[in-house]
């Protein structure tokens, strides 16, 4: 994870980069860093904390050129020392990803004389450029640490004080950004989008130089043409249009965005849509993505009759999968650039096995190494905790299983309308928030709770649990309705909270039942169901209007995510950039 940017221009060199910061804070907040680069010498400055730590520090700045930097610490502990810029002989640098060799490097580096101040494989980086710059130029020396290095980077490199900055990756993601007189690296666009719209893909094994009124691309110590895109992002999407949060905000996008999604594939003839071909399917993810994943297995198998394996990217590679008959693997991600899934993805394709990406950055690794690819389109999500995201994803599940089944002549019933009316009946339940605030209210000074639901209801409570545990730190466990009473029921105490989700007609009573088992324990019962599926009982309810099996959970799932967010807010909780965490994970 961590973020980096990089300047070198005419504009006022401190503020591009703090923006620019801010702008990355979503991937890593544990320190951040700048270094200016200025006449005489290269001006590190670093803190502990978010972005406005460092600001505070920084006086007024001169400088034409610079990187920064905003981490999340994998390689020792978050402060000041293992912050980055790191700076070792001529080489000062700023760093993403692991270097997995890191030590044996180190031990190499220090029989030939060198010395480390942090516990970082970052610094080993800097030290090992160092180490060939005594030698050989400078591309030359990037080559020959480029050879040495095993596992993920992404890298910013200032040599001496000299106006330039050099720039590679292998496995992380890096952005080129092109300005008139000034340009621009950075981990992703919104980085630098209010500056300029325009900008370079730096593939693998390529190394960028970029000064004031040029970037240069080598491959192989050769210079090579590079196309130049255009983003229309717009800068906007770093503020938070009055919103106290960004969560809110991106929840309260989720109509507009499911009606551009559902207008731009429902009609159309998009062959991606249809995956009637083949005969088994795995969806391979992480986190809320895998969630996601999990609610198109069971709207795939249900509708498409399809055999469909859901699995957590980082368990799916490392074991065997059976690819025995035609198998389609479907990678979902909101970044693309997610390490575990892209190792599944690389996986996938080196067993000849085809690749289906839903993916939200149409630029990320992802994006560009899926043999398909259908887009989310949600726009850059700034909240580290995904929502609009993940309703895209399961939106496009929700496609992919109609379309299929249709396809196949399993489902003859038309649902255009059903699906068209999902982002109207969605805006409502948004517009109406007092009773999640007031629920919140009752609920929020609890430590441990319980989301149960079966089938595709067990699916959107893994959602909401894991919503709720990333925004609020309550301890949540999401388990199979039917399943408790086999153990885990023992955890069930006076008044602690059961989130029950009710949209399966034909598991309503059971369900019901498993909830009353809990009831009977002393916990507190809150239903989550359909207006259908509504009956007058004592308990707690969130009840959304019916909708057809296929679309239901994406009128449900938002009312788990603003329930988290309430919860969250009146525990004075850091909302938008949760402890530990960091949006786009970048390292296995
Ligand atoms: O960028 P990706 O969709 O690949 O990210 C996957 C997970 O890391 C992500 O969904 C994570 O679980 C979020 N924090 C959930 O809110």
């Amino acid at each position: 994870m961590c973020g980096i940017i990089g300047y070198i221009g005419k504009n006022n060199t401190k503020e591009v980069l703090l923006n620019g910061l801010k702008a990355l804070e979503y991937r890593g907040y544990d320190s951040a860093g700048v270094a200016f680069g200025e006449k005489e010498k290269i001006n590190i400055i670093k803190s502990v904390g978010k972005v406005v730590k460092l600001e505070k520090k920084i006086k007024d700045e001169k400088s034409t050129f610079g990187i920064a930097h905003t981490r999340w610490a994998t390689n020792g502990e978050a402060n000041e020392t293992n912050a980055h810029p790191h700076q070792v002989g001529r080489v000062t640098l700023v760093h993403n990803g692991i270097v997995e060799n890191a030590d044996l490097l180190k031990e190499n580096l220090k029989k030939k004389g060198y010395t480390f101040k942090s516990e970082t494989d970052s610094e080993v980086v800097a030290a090992l450029l160092d180490f060939y710059l005594k030698e050989n130029e400078i591309l030359d020396a990037i080559e020959l640490t480029k050879k040495d290095l095993k596992g993920s980077y992404a890298l910013g490199i200032i040599v001496d004080n000299t106006e330039e900055i050099y720039a590679l990756r292998k496995d992380s993601p890096l952005i080129l950004g092109v300005g008139k007189e000034e340009n621009f690296l950075a981990s992703d666009l919104p980085a630098f989008i209010k500056y300029t719209n325009k900008y370079i893909l730096l593939e693998e094994g390529e190394v960028a130089l970029l000064t004031n009124n040029e970037i240069k691309v080598y491959k192989n110590k050769n210079k090579i043409e590079k196309e130049i895109k255009v983003s229309d992002i717009k800068a906007s999407t770093n503020d938070k249009a009055g919103y106290d949060h960004y969560m809110m905000k991106e929840i309260m996008e989720e109509p507009t965005v499911l009606e551009e999604l559902i207008s731009k594939y429902l009609k159309s003839d998009n062959k991606m849509f249809d995956i009637s071909e083949y005969e088994a399917v795995d969806i391979v993810a992480c986190g809320s993505a895998m969630y996601a994943g999990l609610i198109g297995k069971n709207l795939i198998e249900e509708y498409a009759s399809i055999e469909v394996k859901c699995e957590v990217a980082s368990e799916y590679r490392y074991k065997k999968n059976f690819y025995n008959r035609k198998t389609l693997v479907i990678l979902v991600s909101q970044s693309g650039e997610t390490a575990d899934t892209i190792a599944a993805m690389r996986y996938a394709k080196g067993n000849n096995i085809d690749t289906l990406g839903i993916i939200n950055n149409p630029n990320s690794t992802m994006a560009r190494e899926c043999d398909k690819v259908i887009l989310t389109n949600a726009g850059v999500e700034v909240a580290v905790a995904t929502t609009k995201a993940y309703i895209l994803q399961s939106a496009v599940f929700s496609l992919i299983a109609y379309k299929t089944a249709t396809k196949k002549g399993l489902l003859k019933e038309n649902l255009e309308e059903d699906y068209l009316s999902i982002p109207e009946k969605l805006s409502n339940i948004l517009k109406d928030q007092e009773k999640y605030q007031i629920l919140a209210e009752k609920l929020y000074n609890t430590e441990n709770c319980f989301f149960i639901g079966r089938g595709i209801d067990y699916a959107i409570s893994l959602e909401g649990s894991l919503k709720l545990k990333e925004v609020s730190y309550i301890h949540s466990e999401a388990y199979q309705a039917g399943e408790l009473k086999h153990g885990t029921i023992s955890l069930i105490e006076e008044n602690m909270p059961v989130f029950c989700i009710i949209t399966d007609k034909n598991l309503k009573d059971k369900t019901i039942s498993n909830l009353k088992e809990t009831d009977a324990r002393g916990a507190i019962g809150i239903i989550i169901t359909t207006e259908e599926l509504d009956y007058d009982s004592s308990y707690e309810k969130i009840t959304v209007p019916t909708t057809s099996p296929l679309t239901q959970s994406l009128l449900v799932v938002p009312t788990l995510q603003l329930l988290a967010y309430y919860i969250a807010k009146l525990r004075n909780c850091d909302i938008d950039k949760p402890r530990n965490l960091a949006k786009s994970v970048t390292v296995e």
